[in-house]
């Protein structure tokens, strides 16, 4: 399957109980050769909307840790969600919920096959890394598991919460752009 194939069949997602209650699909943006992924927990109320990850106010904190590190969303990092839509009210998905949508999450790493995996925040941290990582006390540690680093960092959100931790996120994003200049051909 290839990568615009993929897209529409997750539009079209009836997998779970979500597809109810959902406005749109948020699928992910950017380059399918990007080979830096950045992963949320799932949509809020301004992605479910638009069908784009991360346009709320965290997501404008997202950019403008991205833009310090020369990096942007549809040019050279593709940005997606644990989940691709929004529970109702935003309460956390349930875990059937999250394993319907997994696969399309797999199906993303297989056709991309990124170099660099970036948590956003606990929940995605805690399913793709380790289900007892801490992000606090980890964020910023590089990860190797079969030939992809992942690192996790503090959730934009949870930034906005508690603005004393954004030095944490940028010494994160700075960890990231070292390792890109280490292991990426062609993300600078
Ligand atoms: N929070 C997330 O985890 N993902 C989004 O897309 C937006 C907010």
């Amino acid at each position: 399957m290839d990568f615009e194939q993929l897209k529409q069949e997750c539009l079209a997602c009836r997998k779970c109980g979500l597809c109810e209650t959902r406005t749109n699909v948020v699928f992910g943006t950017g380059p399918k050769t990007a080979e830096v992924m950045l992963i949320g927990e799932g949509p809020g109320k301004n992605e479910d909307e638009q069908g784009l990850p991360f346009v709320g106010r965290s997501g404008k904190l997202l950019d403008q840790y991205l833009t310090a590190v020369d990096l942007a969303r549809n040019k050279n990092v593709f940005i997606a969600n644990i989940v691709k839509c929004r529970p109702p009210e935003n309460r956390d998905p349930l875990p059937e919920e999250w394993d319907a949508c997994l696969p399309w999450l797999r199906e993303q790493f297989r056709i991309i096959r990124p170099k660099i995996v970036v948590c956003l925040g606990r929940i995605a941290a805690q399913r793709l890394i380790r289900p007892d990582i801490s992000v606090t006390k980890e964020h910023g540690v590089f990860e190797e598991k079969n030939g992809v680093w992942f690192m996790a960092t503090l959730h934009p959100a949870a930034l906005l919460r508690n603005p004393s931790q954004k030095p944490m996120a940028f010494g994160d994003f700075v960890a990231l752009r070292e390792k890109i200049n280490e292991v990426c051909d062609h993300t600078y």
